[in-house]
């Protein structure tokens, strides 16, 4: 059945939409008043947020993006102001790993990869969506760090990498954009249920070994960080910005 409508005062953006976090993220954001334009690389799956979305009776779009080629970025960025009216709040959610191995095996393409996705495909989103924010008088960004941008997780340096520049990224953000009435934040997930798991596991980490990190005693669930992002996007004091939040079970307290 279909749920009252909320109001809707934003339009927000959610990359990597399709699959894990950002799924649950966009549907959260949805319901919490915001319109969505949903992108992703795999452009069945964005469809299938944007259509899950409107079921329930929310608003969105969804858009084939790859993070990684900036003219599409800049394109899906004008997309979205065209089709959903303006742009208010952006959760830069699109991530990936490599398959687990020590740093001497990786190879400079995989290298590439990890970072043009990870840190430059957020370089991208936030130099073209900071324009469209400060035109409105300011707005919100969450940028998808994990605690691999706060300590390091063995066999995933390039990932760890890339994780550590997204905080630096949204801190330098956050400070040259704060006079604009621009919060950048970083969001700093534990092990979360999602696809991106499976890597783990196909190296040979177990799920004892990731419970083992979690002080809690669960891992994650791709709602725990929605929940955050959401209060982050749209609730959040407005005094909170440059920070790396946390949503670990305690991970990075140990
Ligand atoms: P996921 O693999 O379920 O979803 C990632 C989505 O991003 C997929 O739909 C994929 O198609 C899309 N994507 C990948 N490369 C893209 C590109 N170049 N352009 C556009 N879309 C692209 O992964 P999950 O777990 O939902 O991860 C989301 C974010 O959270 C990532 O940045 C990840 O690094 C981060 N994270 C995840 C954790 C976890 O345990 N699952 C822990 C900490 C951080």
């Amino acid at each position: 059945m279909a749920k009252p409508t909320p109001k809707r005062d934003h339009v927000a953006i959610v990359t990597g939409a399709g699959s894990g976090i950002g799924r649950a993220a966009a549907a959260m954001l949805a319901d919490n008043g915001c319109s969505v334009s949903v992108w992703d690389y795999d452009e069945a799956s964005a469809a299938q947020t944007a259509a899950e979305i409107a079921a329930t009776g929310g608003n969105a779009i969804g858009i084939r993006v790859d993070v990684r080629e900036d003219d599409a970025v800049a394109a899906a960025v004008a997309e979205t102001v065209d089709r959903l009216g303006s742009l208010t709040v952006a959760f830069n959610n699109a991530g990936i790993g490599l398959p687990v191995a020590p740093l001497t095996d990786i190879a400079l393409d995989d290298f590439d990869n990890v970072v043009a996705t990870n840190l430059r495909g957020i370089f991208s989103c936030m130099r073209h969506q900071i324009p469209r924010l400060v035109e409105n008088g300011g707005g919100a960004i969450l940028n998808a760090a994990s605690v691999a941008g706060q300590v390091a997780l063995a066999g995933e340096s390039a990932y760890t990498a890339t994780k550590h520049g997204v905080i630096g990224l949204s801190k330098a953000a956050a400070v040259e954009y704060g006079p604009a009435g621009v919060r950048v934040n970083a969001i700093c997930p534990g092990a979360i249920r999602t696809p991106m798991l499976d890597i783990l596991a196909a190296g040979g980490v177990s799920e004892e070994a990731l419970l083992a990190m979690h002080p809690i005693g669960r891992l994650g669930e791709p709602t725990d960080v929605a929940e955050t992002a959401t209060w982050l996007l749209l609730n959040a004091p407005t005094f909170i910005t440059g920070a790396a939040i946390g949503v670990d079970g305690g991970w990075t307290a140990q």
